[in-house]
């Protein structure tokens, strides 16, 4: 049985990116993000596959979702549903990794999220993580971080475990 888990990074307003992009550059996120999904599968819609200055991602298998027929890429396992995508995924966790629409569509299937809170808000965001009911989740871990020279915003990494019944 393949676990599913999610990892976003949200402003204060669960805005997630603006024209394509990041919302800003955190690099102890980049490296917290890669920690947590290296060595599993990494799922993510064609426009965050492109969004992406270096792609493929290394050293994970990097399930990228389209219509397009046509579309392929070297190195890319090409999915055309949520449902093929998480089939085709060759590690028994799974880690969806993006954009808006991939997350909204996904976000019943997981089962772990991991959030990167920034204590900051975008006026000019025009892509958002879908709303969360937190009785559905149970925050199991929290690890506050300041701003520093490198990092221009404080965040916190989240964990959310989905309450089962
Ligand atoms: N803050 C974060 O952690 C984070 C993480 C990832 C991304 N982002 C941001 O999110 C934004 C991108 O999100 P987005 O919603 O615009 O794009 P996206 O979810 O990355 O990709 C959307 C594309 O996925 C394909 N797709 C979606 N649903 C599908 C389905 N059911 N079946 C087949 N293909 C499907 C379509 O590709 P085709 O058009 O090729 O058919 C669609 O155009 C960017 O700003 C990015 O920087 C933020």
């Amino acid at each position: 049985m393949k676990s599913i888990e999610a990892i976003v990074a949200i402003d204060a307003n669960g805005a997630i990116g603006r024209q394509g992009d990041l919302l800003c550059h955190l690099p102890a996120d980049m490296k917290h993000f890669k920690e947590v999904t290296m060595g599993h599968s990494i799922v993510m819609g064609r426009k965050t596959f492109e969004s992406f200055p270096r792609r493929p991602l290394p050293g994970r298998q990097n399930i990228v979702i389209t219509r397009n027929r046509q579309w392929q890429y070297p190195g890319v396992t090409v999915a055309h549903s949520v449902e093929d995508a998480i089939s085709a995924a060759e590690t028994d966790d799974v880690f969806v990794i993006g954009g808006a629409q991939i997350y909204e569509q996904t976000l019943p299937l997981v089962d772990v999220l991991h959030l990167t809170l920034i204590h900051a808000r975008w006026a000019s965001a025009d892509a958002f993580f879908p709303a969360l009911d937190m009785n559905e989740w149970q925050e199991v871990d929290r690890e506050h971080h300041g701003s520093d020279h490198r990092n221009a915003y404080e965040f916190d990494f989240i964990t959310l475990k989905r309450r089962r019944s």
